[in-house]
């Protein structure tokens, strides 16, 4: 596998573009199918090498931006073709091409000027994707890439709901696409967007694949963590051990300590696999010393 570590374009609030490196170096070396349950932006599975891909994620809109960009891969032209096209309509700042924001605005707003330039348009492309069934993937995947920290983001109504944010499109953003196409050329993944109960019920499982699963941390805060409770954490806990039982590889990632707070019922249940810290300056959770956030693998290979 090149050293290169790829970053998925959806820059996805939590991604494990960082810790991939260090996270894959426990993963087996032979890989028949690698499923991801909780795929997120995708940065996993980009990183990876198997046979097959198997991806699920339960957010609607998360799966059917892949399955949207996945169209491209084969053309990635006709993708820039039309954001080209979006981007001048709303009349947006466009990095990736040339730099339209006027000096005076730099001038005052020295660190804020995408933000002030992109403002109005980002606010007139935002209502038309809400006014248009919410159904334009192209348009969504700009408000990500234009919006605040670049999330997914919607209100009780359904409607996407992110302010704009002090970011564009640019040659980065153009890079981590053409990436992302290559790999799905390369991978030919296959979607789902289910409960991940039901997404790893309805698989054949063999002892040569490998389940990653990133699922929302129960002691963290994001968007995504507010629907993770307890209940959800043992249950998920519970079916890796049934899934131990068959022999099936799994590996984990979790948070055991953030800040005060402590997820107990997970450091409890993984005292029976391999834990292995991920980040340079974790502290062991065996010890009495202070932690502020601490990351693990928890494989059962
Ligand atoms: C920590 S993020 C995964 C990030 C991913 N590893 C990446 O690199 O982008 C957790 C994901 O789990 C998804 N999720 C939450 N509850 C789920 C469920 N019950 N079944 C499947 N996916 C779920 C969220 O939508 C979110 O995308």
């Amino acid at each position: 596998m090149s050293e290169k570590i790829l970053r998925s374009p959806f820059f996805y609030i939590g991604d494990k573009y960082k810790l991939i490196k260090e996270i894959r170096q426990y993963f087996p070396q032979e890989i028949d199918a690698f499923i991801e349950p909780f795929v997120g932006g995708g940065s996993v599975f980009m990183n990876v090498r198997a046979n097959e891909y198997y991806l699920n994620d339960i957010d609607s809109y998360v799966i059917k931006l892949h399955r949207h960009l996945s169209k491209y891969a084969n053309n990635p032209d006709k993708l820039f073709a039309l954001i080209d096209e979006l981007v001048y309509y709303y009349g947006l700042s466009r990095s990736y091409k040339e730099d339209i924001i006027p000096h005076e605005l730099k001038r005052v707003f020295k660190k804020t000027y995408f933000a002030q330039f992109n403002k109005e348009a980002y606010i007139k492309m935002r209502a038309d994707f809400n006014q248009s069934s919410r159904k334009n993937m192209t348009l969504l995947y700009l408000l990500i890439i234009y919006g605040f920290n670049r999330m997914l983001r919607f209100n009780k109504n359904g409607d996407f709901n992110l302010p704009v944010g002090n970011v564009d499109f640019n040659a980065n953003v153009v890079a981590t696409l053409n990436e992302y196409f290559e790999q799905i050329v390369l991978k030919h993944p296959t979607w789902y967007n289910k409960d991940y109960k039901a997404f790893i019920k309805g698989l054949k499982l063999s002892e040569r694949d490998l389940i990653y699963l990133d699922p929302p941390y129960l002691i963290t805060f994001s968007e995504y963590n507010k629907l993770w409770n307890e209940k959800n954490e043992k249950e998920l806990l519970a079916l890796l051990d049934k899934l131990n039982d068959k022999r099936i590889r799994f590996a984990i990632s979790n948070v055991t300590h953030y800040k005060e707070r402590e997820n107990t019922i997970f450091i409890k249940w993984c005292a029976r696999y391999n834990v292995y810290p991920i980040k340079s300056n974790y502290i062991s959770y065996h010890d009495n010393t202070i932690k502020e956030f601490n990351e693990v693998l928890v494989t059962n290979y």
